[in-house]
């Protein structure tokens, strides 16, 4: 059997630890019950663990405690597709992942607000994890009574991402934020923020730019990610809807046309390089789909 989870991008510039989408990107897991843990890594990650210290088998087996069900060691081939800490979601996809096996294995309907408390064990951003579990556009309100509002994401817009290769952990991104906000940065916000979901439902894609403009925690975090302010300027130059850090970054998304999508992200990557960082780049599109189980089907 296998478990695939979807990347996801989230904040949108104003929507800090709010909005996150999932992304046409998956990270696969195939498994299967064995008589000890084995891991085989393909793709990122030549040093995550290949034994029960890797994040995936961590999280099934919490998953089977706190759901009652017994724990069979497995032999998991992680597919790693998405870049790792470039606020892609891919540790997310390790964490939905491993919950998602556990619940494949048992055949085992689980409520999404018992997975979500697992999750939140890992990881306490629900605007990766929601996604990942339900795909479409999240707009995630609170953690653990978990209230949240899914939208279908526009399917005339594209996600460009330029993907620097170097690597920013979310604790280092979230330790030069600020702990107290001034009372007219989160107005700032606010106002942005209901902007940003109204012109995605109504199509007003010339309000973006205005829309993922960010006071709280872009202009901390872009310290930690060179040339970011020039790729943003070149994105737009080049024609982006809006561009803004992905995640806690240090890659950049642009929202593009189909037509547009190629133009914009030669222009990002080249930003990167006139900063002597060196990026690839990565056009997608959100996925309404989240983590799905794919099984084998044996001809006879
Ligand atoms: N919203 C979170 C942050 C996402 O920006 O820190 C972390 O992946």
């Amino acid at each position: 059997m296998e478990v695939k989870v979807p990347a996801t991008t989230t904040n949108f510039g104003s929507g800090f630890d709010t909005f996150g989408l999932a992304l046409d990107l998956y990270n696969s897991f195939e498994f299967e019950p064995s008589d000890r843990y084995r891991i085989e890594v393909e793709g990122y990650g030549g040093g995550i663990p290949k034994d029960e210290g890797n994040l995936i088998v961590r999280v099934y087996k919490r998953a089977c405690e706190v759901f009652g069900l017994e724990e069979v060691p497995l032999f998991i081939r992680q597919r790693n597709n998405i870049p790792p800490a470039r606020g892609l979601g891919s540790s997310a996809t390790a964490i939905v992942g491993g919950i998602e096996i556990c619940c494949a294995l048992h055949r085992k309907e689980i409520p999404l607000e018992e997975k979500m408390r697992v999750a939140f064990e890992f990881e306490p951003h629900p605007d990766n994890l929601l996604p990942a579990f339900l795909g479409g556009f999240v707009i995630c309100v609170t953690d653990t009574d978990l209230l949240y509002h899914r939208l279908p994401f526009p399917e005339d817009l594209l996600l460009v991402f330029a993907v620097p290769d170097f690597e920013v952990p979310t604790k280092k991104a979230r330790e030069v934020l600020k702990k107290e906000v001034r009372l007219e940065d989160a107005v700032f916000n606010l106002r942005r923020a209901s902007l940003l979901v109204s012109s995605l439902l109504t199509g007003r894609y010339d309000l973006l730019r205005y829309a993922v403009q960010d006071k709280l925690h872009q202009p901390y975090r872009s310290v930690l990610v060179k040339g970011f302010e020039r790729v943003a300027e070149e994105g737009y130059s080049a024609g982006a809807y809006a561009v803004f850090l992905s995640g806690a970054g240090p890659s950049v998304c642009a929202i593009t046309t189909e037509e547009g999508a190629s133009r914009v992200g030669e222009a990002m990557k080249r930003a990167f390089e006139k900063e002597g960082v060196g990026a690839s780049v990565l056009k997608l599109k959100a996925s309404e789909k989240g983590a799905f189980l794919k099984e084998k089907i044996y001809k006879i």
